[in-house]
C-alpha cells in the first residue's frame, strides 16, 4: 500500500490575491529567441509581419500576462532608437551581451504589436548600463506620451498615433553582474536608479517601476545588494526584482564547477526559491521601515527557470547565434511546478513573474525554420496560467518526509491551492517529488463540499530524464486522466512518483 498524505483546503484560509502577472514571460535579443523564434520572415509559417504563427498560438496556450522585453543582459548595451523607423535604415550593430549581430529589424513598433497581439502586458527596461536617465525617460516619450513633443511625434511619424501606454518599467538588468555591460556597486545603482526612475514618471506619473535585486543567491553582494538599493530607492519604485535559476546539478555562479546529480535536491528546490523570496520580503519590510514609507513595494520576479548553461552562451556574431538552447526533462517540469506552486504559496509578497525565456534560449518551446514542439515545461506553465486564479489558499499538508543532501527533510508532496470567488472554481496543484514513492492524497475542502471535481491532468513517467524533441513532440505532455469521485468534501487519488497533477474543482 502507497504512504498516505491529506491536504486540507479552506475557502476562507487565504494567503493572498493572485496578480495575474505572475503568469509572465520574457523575450530577450538573444539566441533565436526575437529572431527565428518570434520573427522569422523566411519561414513558411510566419505572417505577413514575419510573426511565426504556431508560436503565436503555442503563447496563447500558456496565456502569458505580461511579457518582459527586451533583456536581460542584451538591454545594457540597446540603443532603442536604433530600432524604430523604415527597416531599411536600421542599423546592424554588435550587441556585446551575446556576441551577436543585432539587425534591428524587430524593435519597439514591432514588440509593441507582437505584444497586442498576444494581449499580453509590455513590461520594458531601459539601459541602465550604457544609458543614460535621459535616454530612459526619452523612450518613455516616445511609447507614452500624447502626440506634442519631439519623440511622441516621431512615434507618430513612425506609424502610430495614439500612446502605447506601457505601464511596467525595469529601471536596468543585473547592474551587480560583472558580466553586465556597465556593472555598477550597488549604491552607484540605487542612486542612477532613482533619478532615471523620478525622471520617467515625471515624463508619465502613470507608470510603475522596478528597481534590479541582486542577480542571482549566489552573488557574493546578496543581500546586501538589495538591503542598499531597497532603503535608498524605495520610496521611486513599485516593485523589486529578483532572478533565480535551477538545475540539477546546482548551478555556481562562475558556471565552472560542476556538482554531481542530486535528483532528490533538485525536485527539493523550491525550498531554496521560497527561502529567497522570504529574504527579500523582509529586506522590503525593513525599507519600508526606515523609509517610514506608507507605500507597498512588491517582488517581481522577472528571471526564473531551470538553466543548465549546458549549450554555449557565447555567440559568433551571427544574426541569431543558436546558443543557450535548453533541453528540458520530465525532472525540470516538476521542478517548474514547484516554482508556480512557490509564487501561489507567496502570492501576499509576489506580484509579477516572468519565465525566462519564451521560444528557443532556456524557453518552453523550441522552433526550427518548418516546425516547433512543446517542451517539458511547457505543461505545468499553461496549467496554472489558465487555472489558477482568484485567492491563493494555505493549504495544510500531511505527508511523509524524504531525506535530501541538500536541504534535509523535505516534504513528499509539494502544493498550491487557490479559489476564485466569482466563478466558483477551484484549483489544486500536487507534485510528488519521490523518484521511487507513490502517494496516496486525499483533498479535503474543509468548509463545505464542491459540486464536483471537474478536471484532473497528470505528468508523470518513470524517467527523469524524458524529454521531447521535433521527433517525439509529444513523448512526456500533461494527460487528462479522470477526475476523482468526491466522497463527501474528500477526493483521494494516487499520485505515482515524479508526477505534477492539477485538480479542477467547482464548488457551490
Ligand atoms: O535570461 C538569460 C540571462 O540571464 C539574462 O539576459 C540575464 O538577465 C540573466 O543573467
Amino acid at each position: 500500500t502507497p504512504a498516505q498524505a491529506s491536504v486540507a483546503l479552506h475557502t476562507g484560509r487565504t494567503i493572498g490575491e493572485i496578480s495575474p502577472l505572475i503568469f509572465g514571460g520574457f523575450a530577450e535579443h538573444m539566441g533565436r529567441c526575437i529572431y527565428e523564434g518570434i520573427y522569422d520572415p523566411e519561414s513558411p509559417l510566419s505572417d505577413e509581419r514575419g510573426l511565426r504563427t504556431d508560436v503565436m498560438a503555442a503563447l496563447r496556450e500558456t496565456n502569458y500576462r505580461i511579457m518582459r522585453y527586451p533583456g536581460g543582459n542584451f538591454v545594457s548595451g540597446y540603443r532603442w532608437t536604433d530600432g524604430i523607423g523604415p527597416k531599411a535604415d536600421r542599423p546592424r550593430r554588435r550587441a556585446l551581451a551575446w556576441r551577436s549581430i543585432e539587425t534591428n529589424q524587430f524593435g519597439p513598433h514591432e514588440f509593441m504589436d507582437f505584444a497586442r497581439e498576444l494581449g499580453t502586458e509590455p513590461m520594458w527596461a531601459v539601459n541602465l548600463g550604457t544609458g543614460s536617465i535621459q535616454e530612459a525617460a526619452d523612450l518613455v516619450e516616445y511609447m507614452n506620451l500624447p502626440t506634442g513633443t519631439l519623440y511622441s511625434d516621431l512615434r507618430a511619424a513612425n506609424g502610430q498615433q495614439e500612446p502605447y501606454g506601457v505601464k511596467y518599467w525595469c529601471l536596468g538588468n543585473e547592474m551587480d553582474g560583472p558580466w553586465q555591460i556597465g556593472q555598477m556597486d550597488a549604491a552607484t545603482y540605487a542612486e542612477k536608479a532613482v533619478q532615471a526612475s523620478k525622471l520617467m514618471r515625471w515624463m508619465d506619473p502613470s507608470i510603475k517601476t522596478i528597481a534590479c535585486g541582486s542577480s542571482a543567491t549566489s552573488m557574493p553582494g546578496y543581500p546586501d545588494w538589495d538591503l542598499t538599493v531597497l532603503n535608498h530607492a524605495y520610496d521611486q519604485i513599485d516593485y523589486f526584482s529578483m532572478h533565480h535559476y535551477a538545475a540539477n546539478p546546482y548551478p555556481t555562479v562562475s558556471n565552472t564547477e560542476r556538482l554531481p546529480l542530486d535528483t532528490d535536491s533538485y525536485l527539493a528546490s523550491s525550498i531554496h526559491f521560497a527561502e529567497h523570496a522570504d529574504t527579500l520580503a523582509a529586506a522590503i519590510r525593513v525599507a519600508k521601515a526606515k523609509n517610514r514609507s506608507k507605500r507597498d513595494v512588491h517582488l517581481c520576479w522577472d528571471e526564473w527557470n531551470v538553466w543548465y548553461r549546458a549549450k554555449g552562451g557565447d555567440g559568433d556574431w551571427s544574426e541569431a547565434p543558436h546558443i543557450l538552447e535548453e533541453e528540458y526533462n520530465l525532472e525540470d517540469a516538476l521542478v517548474v511546478a514547484t516554482w508556480l506552486n512557490t509564487f501561489l504559496n507567496k502570492a501576499d509578497v509576489v506580484k509579477i513573474a516572468c519565465i525566462a525565456q519564451i521560444v528557443n534560449v532556456i524557453a518552453p518551446l523550441m522552433t526550427r525554420r518548418d516546425a516547433m514542439f512543446r517542451q517539458t515545461i511547457f505543461y505545468p506553465l499553461t496549467l496554472f496560467s489558465n487555472h489558477a486564479a482568484g485567492h491563493a489558499l494555505a493549504a495544510l499538508v500531511r505527508a511523509p518526509i524524504h531525506d535530501t543532501k541538500r536541504y534535509g527533510g523535505v516534504s513528499q508532496l509539494d502544493v498550491s491551492a487557490s479559489f476564485d470567488e466569482a466563478t466558483g472554481r477551484g484549483a489544486t496543484f500536487l507534485v510528488n517529488r519521490s523518484q521511487t514513492e507513490p502517494l496516496q492524497v486525499t483533498v479535503t475542502w474543509e468548509n463545505g463540499a464542491p459540486q464536483a471535481v471537474t478536471h484532473a491532468w497528470q505528468m508523470s513517467g518513470p524517467d527523469p530524464l524524458a524529454g521531447n524533441s521535433f521527433e517525439a513532440p509529444d513523448a512526456v505532455t500533461a494527460q487528462a486522466i479522470a477526475a476523482p469521485v468526491l466522497d463527501g468534501a474528500h477526493a483521494t487519488l494516487l499520485l505515482p512518483p515524479l508526477s505534477f497533477t492539477t485538480l479542477l474543482s467547482q464548488h457551490p
